[in-house]
């Protein structure tokens, strides 16, 4: 079985992290995003990932080129200029099977692939959507059904006063190649505003997978903070958990009298000072160096950044290669190389 996974696109909202980082590939407990989406395909018997790219693929090409042990096989689509979720999809036609995946690259989530796709076969449908409860359904494609879940009407970004029920479009999807027939080469189109609005008035059969699965697109900071905290704390299980390492690894130091309480991940050579405190949920990436005294509490940081003496962070997200100045204290805020802390 084929999956395509759309990575592309000028979906940077993740700002200001992904200035520098492609938003499919900002760590998640020290592992680029990607992987743990091509994990949990490869779990649903999927052993062809083709990566739909619209946007500065060359980090991700590096970074999977040299990867070891992948779960499956991997190939770029590497559009000329976005394309839109299904003109992505339409790109990556020649590479495609009848029946197959295509998902949000932004999408974390622990449904079970194999009982969608067995419905989707049962139920005869062009399209399946996956759909998950969420609070807020205006940031996100509302999906009516019948009681059989036949898609009857699909709103995309709807304003409040149209939401009538609070199931999304969870941005996975299992199609028939057919669905792809009428999608115009070489243009702009995406799923959510015209193809699946013209299926439906067409009379085509869309049907909706709904879930209560683990769901969370990781496109806002506190989305993403969440997801690192939750597969730490186990309220989201982990796609790959003989990957997540309880004690901090040979080559990171951690003073004797150091404090780290908590589910606390520690990458690659670390140096945890005298008297830190590191609370956890938090996670620590490779090359840190966390001077004396310092406390880090629910936070993530990214790969060689410095916390200065005494200095505080609680519920912060630190980008790569970042400085935090002694006795700075900071709370809910995103750092980068170019923040200047006081
Ligand atoms: N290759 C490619 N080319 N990928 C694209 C393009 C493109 O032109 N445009 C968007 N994408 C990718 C994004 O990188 C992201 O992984 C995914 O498609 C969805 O785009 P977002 O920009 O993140 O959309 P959204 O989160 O506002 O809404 C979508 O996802 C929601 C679920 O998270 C919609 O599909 C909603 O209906 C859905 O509820
Ligand atoms: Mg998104």
């Amino acid at each position: 079985m084929k999956a395509v996974v759309l990575v592309g696109g000028e979906g940077t909202r993740l700002r200001p992290l992904t200035h520098h980082t492609v938003k499919a590939m900002v760590p998640i407990l020290n592992r680029p995003f990607l992987e743990y989406l091509l994990q949990h395909l490869a779990n649903h018997s999927v052993d062809e990932v083709i990566l739909a790219m619209g946007y500065k693929p060359d980090s991700i090409q590096n970074h999977f080129t040299h990867a070891h042990g992948l779960p499956v096989k991997l190939v770029y689509s590497i559009e000329p200029a976005p394309l839109g979720t299904a003109g992505a999809v339409k790109y990556a036609e020649q590479y495609l099977d009848n029946t197959f995946f295509v998902l949000n690259g932004d999408v974390f989530t622990t449904i079970d692939l194999t009982a969608m796709l067995r419905f989707h076969k049962e139920s005869g449908a062009k399209i399946t959507i996956a759909l998950t409860p969420v609070e807020d359904p205006t940031r996100f494609g509302v999906v009516e059904t019948d009681n059989r879940f036949r898609i009857k009407k699909f709103i995309e970004k709807p304003p409040p006063d149209q939401v009538t029920t609070n199931n999304i479009n969870a941005g996975v999807y299992i199609l028939e190649k057919d669905a792809l027939k009428n999608i115009p080469s070489g243009r702009r189109v995406m799923f959510e505003h015209d193809v699946f609005p013209e299926l439906l008035s067409a009379g085509d059969p869309l049907y909706a997978y709904p879930t209560d699965a683990y769901w969370i697109d990781i496109g806002t900071l506190e989305n993403y903070h969440r997801l690192n905290c939750d597969l730490l704390t186990g309220k989201c299980p982990h796609p790959d958990p003989k990957t997540v390492r309880p004690v901090p690894p040979e080559s990171s130091f951690v003073h004797p009298q150091a404090r780290v309480q908590g589910p606390v991940l520690i990458g690659e050579r670390c140096r945890i000072g005298y008297g830190v405190q590191i609370i956890g949920p938090a996670v620590i990436g490779t090359g840190c160096h966390i001077e004396d005294c310092a406390i880090i509490e629910k936070s993530i940081l990214w790969q060689h950044v410095t916390v200065g003496k005494n200095a505080i962070l609680r519920n912060c997200i630190v980008a790569s290669n970042s400085c935090i100045a002694s006795n700075s204290a900071l709370e809910g805020v995103t750092i980068t190389p170019e923040h200047k802390t006081p």
